[in-house]
């Protein structure tokens, strides 16, 4: 199914077709919206369950050494102070004193004074502000607050009267719930060291600066794998599930030339972290990160077990030896996911309608495994005895594969809004059908139809989608 993809898309031009054939709308629109905060429709739903599902069956479903888990949003609020996020987990801020615009100001100072940012601290940042005096861009004055430490995590209360209940965060990351069950789960399910626990689930930050349409959300998805490991098996464990992120990136159709690795500075390492390596993917504005990969020592069980007072050790019957494991990190969005694959999958080209009209044809290239509809059913005319027929071969079809069934418009204008939303498949009941009993089946890349028995549909479906390769 893959052809060349020439077409580097804007943003805008991403966003209007996300919110036209219901990806992605604006949060909240009726109210006037909801800043930064966005909704999915159904075709953002299906697609975000794919990647979902995708990944689970990649990740967990394949392996013998890997379990899930569901863990809360609300977790004891020393969960947080123990994982280091209560007191590491903030962005540096400075605040215009004349108009209150706030901004971060490690992006500002490397966006308006041109100067690298990477590991300044505080006092470093705020020397600097003073120093060049940058206007504000909001309001043009110079009258900047010195940076201050804004913690990330969203607050919330446990109880009916505010003042007397009891503060809770949502959780930042997922991480913490596998680390906090990490002994039941060993208890429960039988497995030794090295083995992974992963979790999909939403995490919360109130991020300063959000923005790009999707890329940074204050709500969002993450799928995550702390997977355990005796110290000294490290970097082989980090080799190893390096190449498996981007195994796993294939598998859904990322194009390898817009992904590339990027190894964290020391400066940059999150505080748990001895090694990060990013992936990173070319975005319409430019290589930003869209998974991570962190050796995070033992540091979160270590913190938990002095937290907790729970002994949070392992013991290796074969050596007779206990110890507190090692931890190996892979992480990814959804949602971020899911914008590199709307990057990815849109193509434009010149083509010619059914009337033999030159357009611009507009196809979302989509792996089949991620696609939102795996098919399309379209009588080729909205007349009762086709309908009828078509409307008895998506039943059909919906036992096996999500499939869209659509009457409107005319055939050309339907295969549009089929290439538009990334359907692999069109297939078409016209008069023929009802004198023999088949289909014709349109590629959605090649544009080529063949004609195949109604009968032989869902097998043919499975075998073109690439099922159970
Ligand atoms: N447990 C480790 C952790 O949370 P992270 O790099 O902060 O690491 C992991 O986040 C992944 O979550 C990122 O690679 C990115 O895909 C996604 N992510 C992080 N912050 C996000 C945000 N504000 N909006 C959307 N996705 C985000």
């Amino acid at each position: 199914m893959s052809a060349p993809h020439p077409v580097t898309v804007s943003l805008d031009t991403l966003a209007s077709l996300a919110k036209r054939r219901g990806f992605v709308y604006p949060g909240s629109e009726i109210y006037g919206g909801l800043a930064n905060t966005w909704d999915f429709g159904p075709l953002g739903a299906e697609l975000k369950r794919n990647i979902k599902q995708a990944w689970w069956e990649f990740f967990i479903q394949r392996r013998e050494d890997m379990v899930g888990l569901d863990g809360g949003i609300l977790l004891h609020p020393r969960v947080w102070e123990a994982s280091g996020h209560v007191a590491e987990f903030n962005d540096p801020l400075i605040d215009c004193r004349n108009c209150k615009s706030r901004f971060r100001a490690d992006t500002f100072v490397e966006e308006r004074l041109g100067i690298s940012a990477e590991g300044l601290s505080v006092e470093e940042l705020t020397r600097l502000i003073e120093e060049y005096q940058p206007a504000c861009p909001v309001c043009g004055q110079r009258n900047w607050t010195p940076v201050r430490r804004f913690n990330l995590m969203f607050k919330t209360f446990i109880g009916p009267v505010e003042e007397q209940s009891a503060q809770v965060y949502l959780r930042p990351e997922t991480a913490q719930a596998i680390f906090v069950n990490f002994k039941q789960v060993l208890q429960s399910s039988r497995q030794k060291i090295p083995f992974g626990i992963g979790q999909i689930g939403k995490a919360f930050r109130n991020e300063i600066t959000p923005g790009n349409f999707i890329f940074r959300l204050l709500e969002f998805e993450q799928m995550e794998i702390e997977y355990f490991i005796r110290p000294e098996s490290w970097e082989a464990a980090f080799e190893h599930w390096l190449a498996e992120m981007g195994q796993f990136f294939a598998r859904i159709g990322l194009r390898a030339e817009r992904l590339r690795l990027r190894e964290h500075s020391p400066h940059e390492l999150s505080h748990y972290s001895k090694r990060t390596v990013d992936y990173e993917y070319l975005f319409p504005f430019g290589w930003k990160e869209l998974a991570g990969l962190a050796y995070r020592t033992d540091y979160d069980l270590r913190r938990h077990q002095e937290y907790s007072g729970e002994d949070l050790s392992y013991f290796d019957q074969e050596r007779n030896e206990r110890f507190i494991p090692h931890v190996i990190e892979p992480t990814m969005g959804v949602e971020r996911l899911f914008l590199a694959l709307l990057v990815d999958a849109y193509d434009e080209e010149p083509a010619v309608d059914v009337n033999g009209k030159p357009y611009t044809r507009v196809v979302l290239r989509f792996h089949p495994r991620i696609a939102p509809y795996k098919a399309a059913v379209l009588p080729l005319m909205r007349k009762p005895e086709l309908v009828e027929k078509a409307r008895a071969v998506a039943a059909l079809l919906r036992n096996h594969f999500m499939i869209e069934y659509d009457e409107t418009q005319s055939i050309g204008r339907r295969y549009r809004r089929q290439d538009e939303i990334g359907t692999p498949y069109c297939i078409t009941i016209d008069y023929q059908t009802l004198d023999d009993d088949t289909v014709t089946i349109r590629d959605r890349d090649t544009m080529a139809q063949d004609r195949v028995a109604i009968s032989a549909l869902p097998h043919v479906l499975a075998e073109r989608l690439g099922y159970g390769a």
